[in-house]
C-alpha cells in the first residue's frame, strides 16, 4: 500500500467500477469514503467492500441516494477529491423523464457539496460513450468534441434513449457547473467495461460482453463492431486524472473495437468447453453502426493502457466462475 494520500469519496461504490475504484484508492494509500443506497433494514452484503485490504482502517461507508441530493453531503465533507461514479440502473429505470431528473438533480447536489466543501479540489466524473456516439455526423472515428444529438438518437427508435438523454444531460450539466463556479471537474467517457468484478450481481455490461458463452443471442446485435476497456484501466485514468495537475474536460478511455466475428474466434480458442457461434454464422447479424472512440487526449497526457482484449476475458470469466454465474 502507498503511503497516506488523503480523504476521497467514491458515490456508487457498491457497483461493479465504483467497487474497482474503491479497491484501487485504498491500493493507492488513499482513504475512501463510499456512498451505498440506503438499506435499512441491513439486507445487502458488502462484505465484498468491507474485506478489502486496508478496509477496516481507511474506508468508511455512507448511506447517500441520488433522489436525495443533500444525503451526499457528509460523505464529501472534508474531502480533496470526488469520484462520481453512480447512476440509476439503466436496466431498471427506462422512464426517460424521470432517470435525467434524478440524475442530473443528482449529480448538481454532489457538485455543490463539492464547492461548499471548499477541500474538494477536483471532481471526476464517470460519464459514458453515449455521450459522443449519436451525434449523427456518420463519423467512423470521433474524439471529445463530439456531443450526442439526443433528438438524433430519439428519432433511430432504438434501445436505451432514457440512458444516452441521462448521461449526455449529466456530463454537460456538470461541465457547465464547474465553468460558473470555478469547480474542476474532468469527466472520464468509457465504452463497454469488461474485466474481472467485486460485487455480487452481474454487472450488465459483462452479461452483454459473455451473451456468446451465456447464449444471450438477443445481445450479438449490440456487440457487433463493439469498443471496450478493461475496468482496471479505466480506474487507473480516473486516478490518474485526478492527480494530473493539467487534467481538463472530458477524456475518452477506450482501448479498442473488436467484431463479433473476432469475439467468436477469440472466444473458440481459449474456451473450447463452451458452445460459442462460429465466426461464420455471425456474418449475418445485423448490427448498431456504431464508431471507434480516440483516447489521443488520454494518452497524450501519459496515460498507458496495461489490459488487453485478453486480461479483459479472462477477468470476466474468472468472476463469473468464482461467483456461481458459470
Ligand atoms: N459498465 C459499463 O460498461 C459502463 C460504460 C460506460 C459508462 N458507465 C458508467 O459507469 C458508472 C458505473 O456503472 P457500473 O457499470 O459500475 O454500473 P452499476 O454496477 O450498476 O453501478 C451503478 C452504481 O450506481 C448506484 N446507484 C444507482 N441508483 C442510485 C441512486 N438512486 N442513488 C445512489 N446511487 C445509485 C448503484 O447503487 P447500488 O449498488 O445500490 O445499485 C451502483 O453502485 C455509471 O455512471 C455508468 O453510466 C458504465
Amino acid at each position: 500500500m502507498d503511503e497516506e494520500k488523503g480523504l476521497v469519496c467514491v458515490t456508487g461504490g457498491a457497483g461493479f467500477i465504483g467497487s474497482w475504484l474503491v479497491m484501487k484508492l485504498l491500493q493507492h494509500g488513499y482513504t475512501v469514503r463510499t456512498t451505498v443506497r440506503p438499506d435499512p433494514e441491513c439486507k445487502r452484503d458488502i462484505s465484498y467492500l468491507t474485506s478489502l485490504p486496508g478496509a477496516s482502517e481507511k474506508l468508511h461507508i455512507f448511506s447517500a441516494d441520488l433522489d436525495q441530493p443533500e444525503s451526499f453531503n457528509a460523505a464529501i465533507e472534508g474531502c480533496i477529491g470526488v469520484f462520481h461514479v453512480a447512476h440509476p440502473n439503466p436496466l431498471k429505470e427506462q422512464d426517460e423523464e424521470i432517470v435525467t431528473k434524478k440524475s442530473v438533480e443528482g449529480t448538481l447536489g454532489i457538485l455543490r457539496a463539492c464547492l461548499n466543501s471548499k477541500t474538494v479540489k477536483r471532481v471526476v466524473y464517470t460519464s459514458s460513450a453515449s455521450t459522443i456516439s449519436h451525434s449523427g455526423t456518420n463519423k467512423d472515428m470521433v474524439d471529445e468534441s463530439t456531443w450526442t444529438d439526443v433528438e438524433f438518437h430519439r428519432s433511430l427508435k432504438v434501445y436505451g434513449t432514457s440512458y444516452v438523454a441521462a448521461k449526455t444531460k449529466t456530463e454537460q450539466a456538470a461541465l457547465e457547473f464547474g465553468e460558473n463556479n470555478g469547480l474542476e471537474i474532468v469527466t472520464l467517457i468509457p465504452p463497454l467495461v469488461i474485466g474481472g468484478f467485486l460485487c455480487k450481481t452481474l454487472p450488465s455490461s459483462i452479461s452483454l460482453f459473455l451473451c456468446m458463452i451465456l447464449g444471450n443471442e438477443h445481445n450479438y446485435e449490440y456487440l457487433k463492431n463493439k469498443s471496450m476497456v478493461h475496468v482496471d484501466d479505466l480506474v487507473s485514468a480516473h486516478i490518474f486524472l485526478f492527480e494530473n495537475p493539467n487534467a481538463k474536460g472530458r477524456y475518452i478511455c477506450s482501448l479498442a473495437q473488436v467484431s463479433l466475428e473476432d469475439m467468436s474466434r477469440f472466444l473458440t480458442a481459449k474456451y473450447p468447453e463452451y458452445q460459442i457461434p462460429t465466426a461464420d454464422s455471425l456474418k449475418g447479424i445485423e448490427g448498431h453502426k456504431t464508431c471507434g472512440y480516440s483516447s489521443e487526449k488520454l494518452l497524450k497526457s501519459g496515460f498507458k493502457f496495461k489490459h488487453g482484449l485478453e486480461d479483459m476475458f479472462e477477468g470476466a470469466v474468472q468472476s463469473c466462475r468464482e461467483k456461481g454465474f458459470l
